[in-house]
């Protein structure tokens, strides 16, 4: 029990973040930039049709207000530790720290679900945007070629076995392009973080211009009646459909705690990470505030697309040229979350390998001249590329989210739990009104998950089964941190044995 909860000492994770093998390039800029990529993506260019048709109407503003203030509560969080363990592990380092090893792993295993499952699913979401974009170039690509076997098997019915080609029987249909972009982005983040970096950059600025689009043209098409006369007519599904909606656009905020993931690759960690996680994660809650409203301010809720409800609401009123820069931007957005979800997801393992919980000659290694965590990008970057290529994902948004969900609960946590224990560390950023904000984010975490569905639950709870299994067949063995430990018990036995001769 004693090495389940073993826990490292913030003395020697400070000690730690001074040896690392990474290049500190990241300036508060490309942090800011880091985490506007990440966070701006599917959730805002896709997941807002079905949540507005479904589950909120006119009110999904509301949602995303209640999503927004959820993430903000955490962000402060995330940004102490941040300022005060600027290391790659990110919830996963904190909770070594605060909570021991077993909740660290807990997180870790956690975290792949917010990283790399996330990381599919928009690569599926780039690839609708993308087929979209040739479409408009009069370019078509065979529809086997760009589904997975249940999404075509669905929207095909009858005419399945007629449209796809069979190797001895067995019928090919993959997402070619939602591979591709994953091996494209995958060699860029194994060639170097600066050059990711400035890519990303690049990208965010066309990402936040169709953004700003969206929001100043689409303002002169706001029809108020829209909106709702009355708080019924605004809010059709009541108070609860507001909950559900906020628990499913969460996804439109996963990311923003991607930038502590970089902590290591940052000039000045304890000062830019609070400001990169703080301001993008402000910035992209007051655009999505706005695209919202915008967004059920031109189409009744009912009406409203579901598969590119951005694009869709302006080629309504006849403006193409915008509809097709939206499409350009939604590219562009979903490229640089993948980018930083990836880069994120590479990082952690780097960690985790580092503590011996996962073999470390491949998760830890990095490349002598690219100076980058090669192995495990590589591997994350075919495991992705597969899971996004073959598998259905709509379902998989709802896990993403209560993995996510669970990783914040348990940071926020974090907070109060080593300000009580360790209260004169030094706090580069300290989050305010400490219990009352992790509080706050518990609350809102938690309720968000409480509105999510039962077999959301399940799948959580077989997952984090999963993980539990891996952790007592390798990282219970090979815990540097237990060993260590071990080491001490029998230095202190032997001690005492040798003074027990003595007297
Ligand atoms: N927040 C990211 C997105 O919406 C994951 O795509």
């Amino acid at each position: 029990m004693k090495k389940l909860f073993a826990k490292k000492a913030l003395n020697d994770l400070s000690e730690e973040s001074n040896h690392h093998h990474f290049k500190r390039v990241l300036g508060p800029f490309s942090l800011i930039a880091l985490g506007i990529g990440a966070v701006i993506g599917a959730g805002i260019f896709v997941l807002t049709g079905l949540a507005a048709k479904e589950f909120a109407g006119p009110s999904l503003v509301l949602s995303f207000v209640l999503s927004g203030l959820a993430c903000i509560f955490v962000a402060l969080c995330y940004a102490e530790f941040a300022s005060m363990i600027p290391l790659a592990g990110s919830a996963y380092t904190y909770s070594y720290a605060a909570l021991g090893e077993i909740f660290a792993w807990i997180i870790g295993w956690d975290l792949i679900l917010e990283y790399s499952l996330a990381s599919s699913l928009v690569a599926v979401g780039w690839s609708h945007y993308f087929v979209k974009l040739l479409e408009t170039f009069g370019l078509h690509i065979p529809s086997w070629l760009i589904n997975d076997y249940w999404t075509l098997s669905r929207q095909a019915g009858d005419l399945f076995t007629q449209s796809v080609p069979c190797f001895y029987g067995i019928p090919i249909v993959f997402n070619l392009p939602a591979a591709l972009i994953i091996v494209a982005i995958t060699t860029l983040l194994v060639i170097g973080i600066k050059e990711s970096a400035r890519f990303n950059s690049i990208i965010v600025g066309v990402k936040l211009a169709v953004i700003l689009l969206v929001i100043c043209v689409g303002w002169f098409y706001v029809k108020e009646d829209n909106w709702g006369s009355n708080f019924s007519a605004f809010a059709p599904f009541g108070i609860g459909g507001i909950g559900k909606g906020a628990a499913y656009v969460f996804f439109a905020y996963i990311g923003f705690d991607a930038v502590s993931t970089t902590a290591q690759e940052a000039q000045n960690p304890k000062r830019d990470l609070p400001i990169g996680i703080i301001v993008s994660l402000v910035l992209c809650t007051l655009l999505y505030i706005a695209v919202t409203a915008v967004l059920t301010g031109m189409v009744y809720y009912k009406n409203i697309n579901i598969d590119a409800p951005l694009a869709d609401a302006f080629t309504r009123y006849g403006l193409t040229k915008v509809s097709f820069f939206i499409s350009v931007g939604a590219v562009a957005g979903l490229t640089s979350v993948l980018l930083v979800l990836l880069l994120s997801q590479s990082r952690i393992f780097w960690s985790i390998a580092g503590d011996g919980l996962l073999p470390e000659r491949i998760f830890a290694a990095v490349h002598p001249r690219f100076g980058t965590p090669h192995v495990s990008t590589i591997i994350v970057g075919v495991c992705v590329a597969l899971t996004a290529s073959c598998f259905p994902i709509e379902e998989i948004a709802k896990l993403v989210n209560i993995g996510t969900l669970l990783a914040f609960c348990l940071v926020s946590a974090a907070v109060i739990i080593l300000r009580i224990k360790d209260p004169h560390h030094p706090r580069a950023f300290k989050c305010p009104f400490v219990p009352v904000i992790p509080v706050l984010g518990i609350l809102s975490c938690g309720y968000m998950m409480i509105r999510l569905e039962f077999s959301t639950w399940l799948r959580l709870i077989i997952w984090l089964a999963l993980g539990a299994i891996i952790y007592a067949a390798y990282g219970r063995r090979y815990s540097k941190l237990a060993r260590k430990h071990a080491l001490v018990v029998k230095k202190n036995e032997a001690l005492m044995e040798l003074n027990k001769s003595y007297l």
